[in-house]
């Protein structure tokens, strides 16, 4: 049935549509942090932070069944549905955030964030690192580095160094956050000599794609100087550390201690509902108003936001923030005992953990896809990031448990055992 489905899918979708693993898992149901595939194997989801509050949540499954059943329209109609929700998700953030749109994926909530830098600055000029992603529409695409776009980068984007915990910008780790912003001051200097002038500066607080670097809580205060002192416009990119992934706060802008413009929000909102969000300061919106006319059809409909909402009230309810906390602490703590030559350093914060792998001092990104084919097939999902794709990622849903935590460090012990 599973190779049937391989072949049926390449005929449909054509080449080059990833899935994950050598054998792709054909998933038919979930619940909690556990997925089951077509021949009734069971595998703990150690990488999926969409299904935040766990797969199928019957609290969000029957908000949204609710509301399935009652009206779903768009936003050009009165609805209560996104006003209370607005309402209570920006009381989540620091004062001055206060309006949102509301979208559909991390990449439309990026593509206006661009477009509200440019806005508010007149200038078109935007920065991101070199190692990162940040979605997938024309202009978004631009940020990410994945696959160098067709024609090469528009002449408005720069890339800066991405931190890194192994090999710091400027070669030294106490003095990377100070190298980190000398690298986007030089873009900036750069982008006003070109004529594009510079709009803002995009970046996710963990620098979750760049490979989850361990950074001191003031990492990004000289970054965010520089970007404020040239006028640009400091966006964070909460598609992965949002809502209470890191078990510190509700964004992960807030550890660092910055105060950015625009945040931008996906993924986890909505538990798999395709949600997402810009927030921004209320002067911003309005400059974003009155430059562009902006509607989104499915945005912000009856039926999202009643998933966002559900999904609001079980982080709440059962407290999964500190959840995250104190299970990713155990977690990484039973990561962290697990010896082997290869293993470079675990790091993390709350439920999102990274094990980066080296052998004689090279990436090894052989050893960090043997390790997650071996997981995949002895029941545990994960998956790989960074630069060299030498970086373990486990990043679970959110009522993942310290019996979870250890068996999956079991299966990683094995794992590591084995190799
Ligand atoms: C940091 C970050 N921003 C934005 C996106 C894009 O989100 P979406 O896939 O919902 O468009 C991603 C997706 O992986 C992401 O990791």
């Amino acid at each position: 049935m599973t190779n049937d489905l391989i072949d049926r899918r390449q005929a449909v979708l054509g080449p080059n549509v990833p899935t994950f693993y050598d054998n792709p898992v054909h998933l038919v149901k979930g619940e909690g942090v556990w997925v089951w595939d077509a021949n009734g194997h069971k595998y703990l989801d150690c990488y999926n932070n969409v299904p935040h509050v766990g797969h199928c949540h019957p609290h969000v499954v029957s908000a949204i069944s609710a509301q399935a059943g009652t009206l779903n329209t768009h936003t050009r109609y009165l609805h209560d549905g996104i006003i209370n929700y607005a309402e209570r998700l920006i009381a989540k953030f620091h004062k001055g955030l206060d309006q949102l749109i509301m979208v559909c994926s991390g990449s439309e909530a990026n593509d206006i964030a661009l477009r509200m830098a440019q806005a508010v600055t007149g200038k078109t000029g935007i920065i991101s690192t070199d190692n990162t992603y940040h979605g997938n529409t024309m202009a978004v695409s631009q940020l990410s580095s994945r696959k160098p776009p067709i024609g090469g980068y528009a002449a408005n984007i720069r890339h800066v160094p991405a931190p890194d915990t192994l090999r710091p910008v400027g070669g030294n780790a106490k003095t990377q956050a100070q190298a980190f912003a000398q690298e986007i001051q030089k873009a900036i200097n750069d982008l006003e000599v070109s004529g594009h002038g510079f709009s803002g500066f995009l970046f996710c607080p963990t620098f979750a794609n760049e490979g989850l670097p361990d950074l001191p809580k003031d990492f990004m205060k000289p970054a965010e100087k520089v970007v404020h002192a040239a006028g640009g416009v400091l966006i964070s990119d909460e598609v992965q550390p949002g809502f209470g992934r890191t078990g510190d706060s509700w964004w992960g802008y807030e550890w660092l201690g910055l105060s950015p413009d625009v945040v931008t929000l996906g993924k986890p909102m909505a538990n798999g509902h395709p949600v997402a969000a810009v927030v921004a300061r209320e002067s911003v919106m309005s400059e974003f108003r009155n430059a562009f006319g902006y509607f989104n059809t499915f945005g912000g409909n009856p039926v999202s936001c009643a998933a966002a909402s559900a999904t609001l009230d079980v982080i709440e309810e059962d407290d999964l923030i500190a959840n995250s906390k104190i299970v990713g602490h155990g977690f990484l703590e039973r990561l962290q005992a697990i010896k082997h030559g290869s293993i470079a350093s675990v790091r993390g914060r709350g439920l999102f953990i990274a094990l980066e792998l080296e052998t004689d001092g090279i990436a090894d990104e052989v050893l960090a896809a043997t390790i997650v084919e071996y997981a995949r097939n002895n029941g545990m999902l994960m998956g790989r990031t960074g630069r060299n794709r030498n970086i373990l990622k486990l990043r679970p849903p959110m009522p993942f448990s310290i019996q979870n935590a250890r068996e999956a460090t079991n299966t990683l012990t094995a794992a590591f055992k084995s190799f």
